[in-house]
């Protein structure tokens, strides 16, 4: 059974590791917080129970969960065939985090970032092998959302970039390759052009949030707002995604409000938290901000 380390057990760590676990693989997954593996292990486990009971999975939940072991450090990364790096979106932790992973995993193993926003090649300068390292671009929530950018660093193999096409489609998901690997890639610098405008208008008060996302739902046929997609991400990292946007000199996909941090010191940090631009019921059900519910 081939083997996967993913780093970082959060929202999109915990969802690798959870569908790369209903695909066959054995999975590690780590994190530095005891919080966000315990976190993380809840979710996984309520989630696959709740698949199951959909008719969604082939293997019961207790064989998916004993595909899967947390920890604290990078052991595993020895026997990885398989390492998906989704920490928190700071240059500086990524690039620590590869140069250590290089000298644990084998030589063949291919290293994917989970980045949003950070060119691929600026990752690998710091590996003596940067043709084994790669974006591999999850949307959330991981088990429910089928593409996955594959992303082109400058010095990445066309052997480990094709390998990890067919990868993807193991877990099921939609590969779409992103042959140079510009800031934000392909989608999310589409994605943020409409919220950056989106965040404007509401933060110049022309409309609400709900408004505009009923008026993408009904006029473009969006499946969900960009509000909801905001909500759902979490705004602490959509405030670190612009921030890297930024530094990266992307200002035009970059709103100018403040909205989003004024929103964070509040602690409207979305879904997660129980309340972003929507609030949220306990049971998940999203309202909208001025109603009690
Ligand atoms: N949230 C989204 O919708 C989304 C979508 C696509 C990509 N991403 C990208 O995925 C990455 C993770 O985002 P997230 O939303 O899961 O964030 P998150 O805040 O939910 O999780 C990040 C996790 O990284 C852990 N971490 C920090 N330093 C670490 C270290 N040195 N070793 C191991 N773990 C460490 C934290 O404890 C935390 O559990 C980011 O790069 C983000 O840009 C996020």
């Amino acid at each position: 059974m081939e083997q996967v380390l993913v780093v970082g057990a959060g929202f999109m760590g915990a969802g690798i590791a959870q569908v790369c676990a209903q695909s066959g693989y054995q999975v590690h997954l780590s994190d530095v917080s005891k919080e966000a593996i315990e976190n993380a292990q809840k979710a996984i486990e309520w989630s696959v129970k709740k698949l199951f009971q959909k008719g969604s999975l082939k293997d019961p939940p207790a064989d998916i969960l004993k595909r899967l072991s947390c920890e604290a450090d990078l052991k595993s990364a020895e026997s990885a065939d398989w390492i998906i790096e989704a920490v928190l979106e700071k240059e500086d932790l990524k690039r620590n985090l590869f140069r250590e992973l290089e000298q644990i995993a084998p030589k063949k193993t291919p290293i994917a970032t989970n980045t949003s926003s950070i060119p691929i090649t600026r990752i690998a300068t710091v590996t003596k092998n940067p043709e084994r390292v790669l974006g591999l671009h999850f949307f959330g929530p991981v088990p429910f959302m089928n593409l996955v950018e594959v992303v082109k660093g400058e010095k990445t193999s066309v052997n480990i970039f094709e390998k990890s096409v067919a990868f993807i489609r193991t877990l099921g998901k939609t590969p779409v390759r992103v042959h140079r690997d510009i800031p934000g890639f392909v989608m999310n610098r589409i994605f943020s052009a409409a919220f950056r405008e989106a965040l404007d208008l509401v933060a110049d008060g022309i409309v609400s949030a709900e408004d505009v996302d009923i008026g993408m739902r009904l006029g473009y046929n969006w499946h969900i707002g960009p509000f909801e997609i905001a909500d759902n991400a979490g705004l602490d990292t959509f405030a670190l995604v612009s921030r890297s946007m930024k530094a990266l000199g992307e200002e035009m996909l970059v709103s100018k409000s403040d909205l989003v941090e004024s929103m964070i010191q509040e602690g409207r940090l979305g879904r997660k938290v129980g309340k972003g631009f929507y609030r949220y019921t306990p049971d998940g059900k999203r309202i909208p901000w001025d109603e009690k519910g």
